[in-house]
């Protein structure tokens, strides 16, 4: 069965990668959804991130990565059905995601599977490490490497991306 990971990915965290391998185990095939929430201001372009959820995941053989363009439900519905997967950290995530999995069963008869998020990465966000990133702190420990080092080449004299 398929099983996708959608988000917006601002950078993709370890805390994202556990979720990811943890539903790689589950489930025959996962597709990454890379889409955008128009209520972000973004580091990356879309393009960058998908680059870097990619090379993050490239170790994971039943893993691949797409855009996402309009709703989820017409994502996983256009690849002949699956189930989403969701990581959720703390209470405030569950209230969202269970208002979304409702509508998302609603709107295009798609369930969803809840991953509580490893204690480690439990209170990790991408908002933090953009935070971090933007002041030039080191966030090594809480990225995957390819991502770390787009940021460490960013903070060596780099634009900033508005996409
Ligand atoms: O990492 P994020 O910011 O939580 O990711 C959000 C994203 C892009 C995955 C989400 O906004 C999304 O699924 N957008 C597609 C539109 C949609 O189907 N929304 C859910 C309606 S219940």
């Amino acid at each position: 069965m398929l099983a996708v990971c959608p988000g917006s990915f601002d950078p993709i965290t370890n805390g994202h990668l556990d979720v990811i391998a943890r539903a790689a185990a589950i489930f025959d095939e996962v597709v990454v959804a890379v889409g955008k929430n128009s209520t972000k201001s973004y580091l990356f372009s879309a393009d960058e991130r998908i680059e870097l959820v990619r090379e993050s995941l490239a170790h994971l053989t039943n893993v691949t990565v797409d855009h996402l363009d309009g709703l989820i439900v017409d994502f996983v519905n256009a690849r002949g059905g699956g189930v989403l997967v969701k990581g959720i950290r703390f209470a405030g995530d569950f209230e969202f995601e269970l208002q979304m999995a409702n509508l998302n069963k609603l709107v295009g008869g798609v369930e969803t599977l809840i991953l509580p998020a490893a204690s480690q990465w439990s209170t990790l966000s991408s908002t933090l490490i953009r935070e971090i990133a933007n002041h030039g702190g080191d966030v090594s420990g809480f990225v995957p490497e390819p991502v770390a080092r787009r940021i460490r080449q960013r903070s060596h004299g780099k634009e900033p991306s508005d996409g």
